[in-house]
């Protein structure tokens, strides 16, 4: 039976995390078991609330206990099959964590077919995955967009934002996007097609947005929160809504229950806007319908995706802490196995 390498939670950080947090392991998989199946990993994707689980504190889910399989989820194919469900060669998603070989019953809640004709293995963790359904539920059924309005999304380069950006845009919206540095801008402007770009960290942000948004703000997409939130909030118009989707620049805060978080921010203003924090596990039952949608999307060049690879476990630590001050270009993506077959 294969090797399972796999990445423990050591030690709960505080603010970056560091090396000391991560315990590197590897342990013989099982053969599987009735109704089990063998997964061999092919992909992780690491993504920011990561970061939230690794605290003990309790948000939506139950944080990580030290010695847990850090959270994430991964694609990978079907080695071996005790389960009706599966096939031997089938494509799926698993939520399982940070490891290379899975030993899991085939009927795990945490367990998603990838139909290859919605996306690549790769993109089932991105643009058609995860991140891909939160741009498309969250702007949609917390964001109400409509035609003719001003939409505003940060991190606008990333995996997320970048979807944000591109759906608004199908949907009639003038997109203006907020990111770190030029080339990213760049990218977003000129490959993406949102209206504006806004590099946050050149300065003059506010001024740079009252100029990018003459009629204001209608739908501000909030993925990063701090500075960003507040050279946004006195843009909003009235009537405009703010889905909450994250807050990134305070996931690493050393106590971030003393964060001025958006919600701060928003409710100190004159005129509230509506806004409230959403989850993608809201429109669970919805999935199939998101995933179908946005690879159509993909196929027929409307919307773009930029993918930023890392290689393997032992650097996953790195990449993670990478992803939460901006290093990743796309959405951050780890290769396990060398080969996808
Ligand atoms: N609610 C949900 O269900 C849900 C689901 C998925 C994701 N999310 C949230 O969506 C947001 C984006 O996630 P993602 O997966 O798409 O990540 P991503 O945008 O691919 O990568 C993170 C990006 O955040 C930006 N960033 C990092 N530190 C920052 C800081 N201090 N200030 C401003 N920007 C900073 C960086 O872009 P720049 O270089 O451009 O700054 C970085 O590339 C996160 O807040 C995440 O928690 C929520």
């Amino acid at each position: 039976m294969p090797i399972n390498k796999r990445v423990l939670l050591a030690k709960r950080p505080v603010g970056e995390p560091g090396d000391e947090c991560f315990t590197i392991e590897e342990v013989e998989v099982g053969e599987p078991g009735d109704n089990e199946i063998l997964i061999k990993v092919c992909w992780l994707s690491l993504d920011p609330y990561m970061r939230g689980r690794m605290n003990d504190t309790k948000s939506y889910v139950e944080p990580l206990q030290i010695g847990d399989v850090m959270t994430g989820e991964s694609t990978g194919i079907v080695m071996q099959s005790n389960s009706n469900k599966w096939q031997v060669g089938d494509r799926i998603a698993a939520h399982l964590g940070w490891q290379s070989y899975i030993v899991v019953d085939g009927d795990d809640a945490r367990l998603m077919k990838v139909d290859l004709n919605n996306g690549s293995l790769s993109a089932h963790l991105g643009v058609v995955g995860m991140p891909g359904r939160t741009a498309y539920f969250g702007l949609q059924e917390v964001g109400k967009p409509e035609a003719g309005e001003t939409l505003v999304v940060a991190a606008a380069s990333g995996a997320v934002g970048s979807a944000v950006g591109q759906i608004a845009k199908i949907l009639g919206l003038r997109t203006v996007g907020i990111a770190g540095g030029a080339e990213k801008c760049r990218y977003v402007k000129e490959e993406l097609q949102f209206d504006d770009c806004l590099d946050y960290k050149s300065g003059n942000l506010a001024e740079k947005l009252a100029t990018a948004c003459p009629d204001g703000i209608d739908i501000y997409f909030e993925n990063v929160g701090g500075d960003v939130t507040r050279a946004v909030a006195p843009l909003l118009n009235t009537g405009a809504r703010v889905p909450i989707c994250g807050y990134i620049s305070n996931y690493n805060d050393e106590d971030i229950s003393k964060a001025e978080t958006p919600f701060h921010i928003l409710e100190k203003l004159e005129t509230v806007p509506e806004h409230r924090f959403f989850v993608v596990y809201e429109w669970q039952d919805r999935y199939e319908e998101a995933t179908i949608q946005l690879g159509e999307w993909v196929k027929d060049g409307r919307l773009k995706y930029r993918e930023c690879f890392g290689e393997g476990l032992d650097n996953a630590p790195e990449l993670f802490r990478g992803l939460l001050k901006g290093k990743n270009f796309g959405k951050q993506l780890v290769r396990i196995a060398d080969k996808e077959a």
